[in-house]
């Protein structure tokens, strides 16, 4: 993805910004959680204050709910295949994205141009409809788990609907995003 050659320089820049904290840690969120080939040295920054060069690189709320879509949808078949640490892994990635992509625009506008706090919806969104989904999980139950995932795919779809685009809505997949991982139950797990 094309977010992988930026996180380096990303990475430099919120160094050299000094006092980007905050910045600093979801950049290092992303830079362990993605496998990168590119050096600080590639490219041009651009012109402009350090923060509007980080601003300028910072990936986009699509691609970082690219990856949930991703994450939730083999999310569904490591739970059809009661693969419970794998979906358990899913689970969790599939949050700490959309985590990362409140923290790049915690604000949006609705279609009438009103503010949309993402924060607040998230807030809601995970102690209901995404906490059935990890209990379910604790649980290793299947039968909740299916029945949880539904729930949570109409809280994906009302923050949806909140930020402007009722459009994308998601629905149970069809088949894994992911091919190389192995989704079966007798997979090994743990060491
Ligand atoms: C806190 C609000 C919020 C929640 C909760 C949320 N999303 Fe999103 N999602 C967004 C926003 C905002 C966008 C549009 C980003 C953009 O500007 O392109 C989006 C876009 C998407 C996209 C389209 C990405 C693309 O560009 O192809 C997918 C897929 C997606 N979300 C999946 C999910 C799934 C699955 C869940 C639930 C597990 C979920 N989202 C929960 C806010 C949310």
């Amino acid at each position: 993805m094309s977010q992988q050659s930026r996180i380096p320089r990303l990475l430099v820049l919120a160094l050299l910004a000094g006092g980007a904290a905050a910045g600093a840690a979801g950049v290092e969120y992303w830079h362990s959680t993605r496998a990168s080939t590119s050096t600080a040295a590639e490219g041009t920054v651009p012109n402009g204050s350090a923060i509007e060069r980080l601003e300028s690189l910072v990936a986009s709320q699509s691609h970082s709910m690219a990856d949930v879509g991703y994450h939730w949808t083999n999310l569904w078949f490591a739970g059809e295949k009661r693969n419970w640490p794998l979906a358990e892994f899913y689970f969790n990635e599939a949050r700490q994205h959309i985590l990362w992509t409140i923290r790049i625009r915690p604000i949006r506008k609705d279609l009438d141009q009103r503010d949309v706090d993402l924060k607040a919806l998230f807030d809601a969104v995970d102690s209901t409809t995404m906490a059935a989904v990890k209990i379910a999980l604790m649980q290793r139950d299947p039968v909740k788990f299916a029945a949880a995932y539904k729930g949570a795919l109409e809280g994906c779809y009302a923050c949806h609907k909140a930020s402007g685009k009722p459009y994308l809505r998601p629905v149970v997949p069809h088949a894994p995003a992911q091919d190389i991982i192995d989704f079966g139950s007798d997979a090994p797990v743990g060491p």
